[in-house]
């Protein structure tokens, strides 16, 4: 996992800025109950079947800077942050002054059945098998009956999306040595249903600015910070490298990924 203390500086201006973080709250606002039946705009999970008049609590888990939390805060929505990382939660404070907290995901510093929704973009799949089932299990024992848990899944697969000469070349190896996503769809859905927790609907938001160029695939397999990588070994590497080289367009980005949000929802009437 990157060092997010570190990273934080840095992290809006590299992970597709407020683009990225505005397809993601639109993505994520689609799957949240309606607050009143038929509300227009609300599908996915919603779709006029879940309706909570009442404002929503919306605890963000792994805001980060608070980025995108800050755009899930809205009329009749008190929006909560939590992050384990100093520095980010530092940024996202200056967001939502007095809204974040500091905390793990595999340990909510929240009471049981005390939040509506619970939003995890971009947490899941840095979390190792015990961590990822924790913290699915974390979610389910803060929500409340009728809430909803709102997260990414298969993240790292969404650079895939759009079929393109980079990915036909990277997206094999990746497949053979990074192994199973944890946060691969049907076990979040599989851990989640064990806690009660159904799969309502889904919806997609693109990762604006996020497209890699051959050149930047190349640098960043070689930089170490590729796990999948050090496991394909420097021989398999150092050919993926070659045949990236050899595509043309070096500088030019292919497609942005395409990042999958699921909602699951709890037993019980909101
Ligand atoms: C890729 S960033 C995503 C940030 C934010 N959700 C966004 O979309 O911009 C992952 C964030 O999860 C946080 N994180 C990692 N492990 C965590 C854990 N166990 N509990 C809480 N936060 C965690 C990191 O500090 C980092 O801020």
């Amino acid at each position: 996992m990157p060092d997010y203390d570190r990273e934080a500086r840095h992290y809006d201006a590299t992970r597709g800025g407020d683009a990225r973080a505005e397809a993601a709250a639109q993505a994520i606002r689609t799957l949240l109950p309606a607050r009143e039946p038929g509300e227009a705009g609300q599908a996915g999970a919603a779709a006029g079947q879940f309706t909570v008049t009442r404002p929503l609590t919306v605890a963000d888990v792994g805001c980060g800077t608070g980025i995108v939390t800050m755009r899930l805060a809205g009329p009749g929505r008190r929006v909560l942050g939590i992050d384990r990382s100093a520095g980010m939660a530092a940024v996202a404070e200056a967001r939502l002054p007095g809204r974040i907290a500091l905390g793990s995901a595999l340990r909510l510093p929240l009471a049981d059945a005390s939040v509506d929704v619970v939003t995890m973009v971009w947490l899941l799949h840095l979390l190792d098998e015990a961590g990822s089932a924790a913290a699915i299990a974390e979610t389910a024992r803060v929500l409340r009956p009728g809430g909803f848990f709102i997260t990414t899944v298969a993240k790292n697969e969404a650079a895939w999306a759009t079929a393109n000469d980079l990915a036909a070349l990277v997206a094999p190896v990746q497949a053979a040595h990074a192994g199973p996503p944890t946060d691969g769809l049907s076990r979040v859905t599989g851990l989640a249903e064990g806690h009660g927790l159904r799969f309502t609907g889904g919806s997609r938001f693109t990762g604006c600015g996020q497209g890699r160029s051959p050149r930047r695939w190349r640098e960043n397999l070689r930089s170490g910070r590729i796990s999948w990588a050090g496991r394909a070994g420097q021989d398999r590497i150092a050919g993926l490298c070659a045949a990236l080289a050899a595509l043309p367009g070096q500088d030019v980005p292919r497609p942005d990924p395409v990042y999958q949000l699921v909602a699951l929802h709890k037993k019980g009437a909101a």
